[in-house]
């Protein structure tokens, strides 16, 4: 692979430094795959950002900063050719409370809102926690490639629904939804009045060169006008600690109803997520492109070695950094404590609706990545012996 400018195969040491995904496990021996962060120190221009903003050092109370708004609109642009206007942005602490505020937005309690398993798991738990119910029908999948199922959709429409949550791209199948895909989702939303929601968090993750994000609120006028569009650059330039993410929706009624239903409760997001978000969308582009071409190296190689192995089953992941593999061939009792005994720390199927199986964050420096890898191999021959 040609040098970059940026290191990624270096591991640095997050212990100590309160990490969610390595304290999981204290002392054990267990590499972390689960939960979605990366490895990997963010890009330099984002740290300079912060560091310039922390030398100013008083913290008070903070807009949206005006160039903020200009590198997002810009990049929006650039990158998907989806026109935004600044009123249509409605800044967030992060995308699962906007999934939560929307569900609580839309309809009233008791309401259906749709979607499709297997799903990160805060679409099965917003709304349950907004007094809604969450309905959800099984992905199809066929010849390696997973879908909704429209006619599923369809039947399980009723005069109770009143919003969809679609992800794209897709976690954790790691699809990235064609136009033709979207359109259809756009046009039974149209046809049964829904709003829809679309976290499109895993944007600037696309690994596959013939394949690209299509923002579907960009697709047309009816379904902008219905369409809550969650992003952030947490995800693409590994910021979720820092907590700034946003909303798009064109439509004031919309927009009215979201701040509504966010009054009060929702806390305004903090000052180095907005500065860290900024430069990321006016200065990261370049580490941003090294960042994926590093990720399909790890993509490539997990897919390889995990094909090799006898239980296992994985999809190809066109986009995100996670690996969505069926172990049930396995045939072992639970695959996630089968695998953590091997010292690899892998994400339950279970929480994604989907039992017997597994979600693998392949973010990490290559090394460790080996080293997982090995260790999941060993075992599952361990076990045939
Ligand atoms: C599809 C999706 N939405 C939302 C999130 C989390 O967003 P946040 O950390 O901004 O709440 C994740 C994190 O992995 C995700 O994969």
């Amino acid at each position: 692979m040609a040098k970059t400018l940026f290191d990624f195969d270096t591991p640095i040491d997050r212990s100590g430094t309160a990490s969610v995904k390595w304290d999981k496990y204290g002392n054990r021996d267990i590499i972390p795959m689960w939960v979605a962060d990366m490895d990997f120190a963010c890009a330099p221009a984002i740290v300079d950002a912060l560091h310039r903003r922390i030398d100013h050092g008083i913290f008070g109370y903070s807009n949206p900063p005006a160039g903020l708004v200009d590198a997002t609109i810009a990049h929006l642009q650039s990158e998907y050719e989806w026109k935004v206007e600044p009123d249509w942005i409605v800044w967030l602490p992060g995308l699962v409370v906007g999934l939560n505020v929307v569900c609580r937005a839309f309809g009233r309690e008791g309401a259906d809102v749709l979607t499709a398993v297997p799903i990160y798991p805060p679409f099965l738990s917003a709304p349950v926690n907004g007094a809604r119910s969450t309905v959800r029908m099984q992905m199809i999948e066929s010849n390696g490639i997973w879908r909704w199922d429209m006619a599923a959709l369809e039947r399980a429409i009723t005069p109770s629904s009143r919003l969809l949550l679609l992800c794209n791209p897709h976690n954790p199948v790691g699809r990235v939804f064609t136009r033709e895909e979207l359109q259809e989702v756009a046009d039974v939303c149209a046809r049964h009045n829904l709003v829809l929601c679309s976290d499109e968090i895993h944007n600037g993750l696309i690994l596959d060169a013939d394949k690209r994000h299509i923002p579907v609120a960009s697709l047309g006028e009816d379904i902008a006008q219905r369409t809550v569009t969650l992003m952030s650059a947490s995800k693409t330039f590994n910021l979720p600690a820092l907590g700034c993410a946003y909303a798009i929706a064109s439509n004031p009624d919309v927009r009215s109803k979201l701040k509504k239903a966010m009054a009060g409760i929702v806390h305004h997001v903090g000052l180095m997520g907005y500065i860290a978000t900024e430069a990321a969308y006016r200065d990261g582009k370049e580490w941003q492109v090294a960042l994926l071409e590093y990720l399909r190296g790890n993509r490539d190689l997990v897919e390889r070695e995990v094909s090799k192995m006898n239980g296992l089953h994985i999809w190809h992941a066109e986009a995100t950094y996670l690996s969505w593999i069926d172990a049930r061939a396995l045939h072992a009792d639970d695959p996630v404590k089968f695998f953590s005994d091997a010292g690899v720390g892998l994400y339950d199927g279970a929480l994604f609706g989907a039992p017997g199986f597994l979600r693998l964050n392949f973010a990490c420096p290559r090394p460790l990545l080996e080293k997982a890898l090995e260790r999941m191999s060993r075992a599952i021959e361990a076990l045939r012996r």
